[in-house]
């Protein structure tokens, strides 16, 4: 059965009616599927159950204390890209043992931190990178775990926003460089080789660009295993797409079968950083029409949720399904809808030109809102992040509060107080 579907003619997420939800937590609020994560997950480990792997989720696209509990308790390792998400795993009971670290930008804090953990590995992006830690793990006395992400400059044909894996892009390293660094960095005392990775972008929906990557990764291992470098294994990164309106989505179990052939034979062990193509799909964010207005016969659903709340469609012009939580609402005429948030942008839009039979005060639920959802919301107009709340079967938890605003203010000097500079 679905995580999310419509029952008696109302829309569910496992088996509660969203309208209860709706009424327990307030709107807007994300709600996740804890099958559906399960099930994804699931997927990806048995597709890849005749090769040697590790999944390790990507914490950006959904850092939910109880989504990392979840998936920790499934085994899966981490892919993190900050302390505060390093901080987040270790919470959430992930070993320290199954993460890697990317990231461009990481600092001398982040580095000694990871370091005193003992995370799995250091995904390094830059020469500077590799001196750094190289000098903070000699001052600790400790050897860093590393692997160096290497920039295959192959086309992911995907949003330019997300595509990282070409020549230009701020990510990686070059291989003719990756070359150089594997071979300083071999000499070095305080540096432990243990593998090699990349992430070529995001929401790829072909086979192609992840085997022509693997494949420009697998001439480098070779052309170092000559020179008596070894790697114990090979993170091809994250990026899988998943079926947003009805875009191909990459099936994992081919993706597997392309990985499986192309590692047979040799002895490492492929990583894996799936984000979206765990949680997308486990999520909605439930919303309430507040407004419907009609301006020079555009008509607009001015609904809770805004910008702050999900920016995927404002940012990168993504779609996402809107869905009434009535199914059947014939009483109420369909019009074709812009659907917009509260925020004083012309940005703020949540969907266009959608069909929909509404009026105020109904319910919507925006599709595929699991990842990069709420871990990309703001306090933009002072609004309150939204509620989280994780439904297993007819159970349903909070798993963050609405924020209030005295949460928002709460960092802030307070100017009763303050006289001045
Ligand atoms: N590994 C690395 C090094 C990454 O940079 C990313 C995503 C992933 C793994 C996970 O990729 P995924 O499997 O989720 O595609 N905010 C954008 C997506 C940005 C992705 C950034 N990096 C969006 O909403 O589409």
């Amino acid at each position: 059965m679905p995580a999310f579907d419509y029952r008696n003619g109302f829309y569910h997420v496992e088996d509660l009616d969203l309208r209860e939800l709706a009424e327990q937590f307030g709107t807007p609020a994300f709600i996740y599927s804890e099958s559906a994560i399960r099930e994804a997950y699931h997927h990806f480990e048995l597709a890849f159950a005749d090769q040697p792997h590790l999944i390790c989720y990507s914490v950006k696209a959904n850092s939910n204390l109880s989504i990392l509990q979840l998936l920790a308790s499934m085994g899966s390792g981490f892919d993190i890209v900050s302390g505060g998400e390093l901080t987040r795993v270790l919470k959430a009971g992930g070993s320290p043992k199954k993460i890697v670290f990317s990231g461009v930008g990481k600092t001398q804090e982040e580095i000694s931190q990871a370091l005193s953990i003992g995370i799995h590995c250091f995904n390094i992006e830059s020469e500077e990178e590799l001196t750094k830690i190289e000098k903070i793990a000699s001052a600790l006395g400790i050897v860093a775990p590393i692997s160096l992400r290497v920039n295959p400059d192959v086309d992911p044909k995907t949003h330019p926003y997300i595509s990282t894996g070409l020549k230009q892009s701020k990510f990686g390293i070059p291989t003719e460089t990756a070359l150089r660094l594997y071979q300083q960095a071999d000499q070095s005392a305080a540096l432990n080789i243990i593998g090699m990775n990349c992430h070529i972008g995001s929401q790829i929906t072909e086979l192609a660009p992840f085997t022509d990557a693997l494949i420009k990764l697998l001439e480098l291992a070779d052309a170092l295993t000559q020179k008596g470098i070894f790697m114990e294994h090979i993170d091809i990164g994250g990026g899988m797409a998943v079926q947003y309106q009805n875009e191909d989505s990459v099936a994992i179990a081919d993706l597997a079968e392309a990985i499986t052939e192309l590692m047979s034979g040799r002895p490492q062990k492929i990583l894996l950083e799936p984000g979206r193509s765990l949680v997308a799909n486990a999520g909605i964010l439930l919303t309430q029409v507040i407004y419907v207005k009609e301006n020079s016969g555009q008509n607009f659903a001015i609904i809770d949720a805004a910008m702050n709340d999900f920016i995927r469609p404002a940012l990168y012009k993504a779609w996402h399904n809107v869905l009434p939580i009535i199914q059947f609402a014939e009483e109420r005429p369909e019009r074709e809808y812009e659907v917009v948030g509260p925020i004083c942008e012309s940005g703020d839009f949540l969907a266009k030109q959608r069909r929909l039979k509404i009026r105020s005060g109904d319910l919507l639920s925006i599709q595929s809102a699991g990842a990069y959802g709420f871990t990309m919301s703001s306090n933009y107009n002072s609004r309150g992040r939204s509620a989280e709340v994780l439904v297993k079967g007819t159970h349903a938890k909070e798993i963050r509060r609405r924020e209030s605003i005295e949460d928002q203010m709460r960092l802030e000097s307070n100017p009763s107080f303050d006289s001045g500079y």
